[in-house]
């Protein structure tokens, strides 16, 4: 989508740069990236990895789009996201671990954005761990607030769960 289309549909951007140098890097993910993709999920959330199998399901589904960030051609983070008529919702983003800190989760959470407000989305939801105040941030600076809480929503350790809560954010700029 372009800066054009986004302008046309009023989407809204709080925070979520365009164009920088790791929004540049982005590209669709596709079947032939389930392993990376499996890969750089495992490596964020060792306790819960989502494999090949189950990121193929969540890539068929309708309305889903996979986006990876490459650091010198290879993938170095991703975004899977869902959209139903006018909500989509973050599925998972992860960022390899010596990636990190350069833009590339906030220039997939922008694309991803553009990209599902351009196809009629006109808000996103997400889960995010109360105990994980990087994500937290990120969120924040990107316009996301808070919505609700699920209660004992992902276990820790195999042993104790903890709260997500949902956050929120409106596409459609006022
Ligand atoms: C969360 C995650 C995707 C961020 O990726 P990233 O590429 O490092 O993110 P960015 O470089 O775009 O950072 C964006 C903002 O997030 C916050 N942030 C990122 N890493 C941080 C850290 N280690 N400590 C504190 N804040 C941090 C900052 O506000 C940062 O902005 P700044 O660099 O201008 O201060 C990455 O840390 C990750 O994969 N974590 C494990 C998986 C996860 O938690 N996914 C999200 C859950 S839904």
């Amino acid at each position: 989508m372009s800066d054009e289309d986004a302008a046309d549909r009023g989407v809204a951007d709080h925070g979520v740069a365009k164009g920088g140098m790791a929004e540049r890097e982005i590209r669709p993910g596709t079947a032939l990236d389930l392993e990376i993709m499996a890969e750089l999920h495992e490596a964020s959330f060792p306790e819960d990895p989502w494999h090949t199998q189950v990121l193929a399901r969540l890539l068929a589904m309708p309305g889903s789009l996979a986006l990876l960030s490459e650091d010198r051609g290879r993938p170095a983070g991703f975004i899977l996201m869902s959209r139903t008529l006018e909500t989509c919702e973050i599925l998972t983003l992860a960022v390899a671990p010596a990636a990190r800190r350069q833009g590339r989760g906030t220039g997939l959470l922008g694309s991803a954005l553009r990209l599902c407000a351009a196809a009629g989305a006109e808000r996103c939801l997400l889960e995010v761990a109360v105990d994980n105040p990087t994500a937290l941030r990120l969120y924040a600076a990107a316009g996301f607030t808070e919505a609700g809480r699920r209660t004992s929503y992902y276990q820790r350790n195999g042993k104790y769960w903890i709260d997500a809560l949902v956050l929120a954010r409106n596409l459609i700029a006022d």
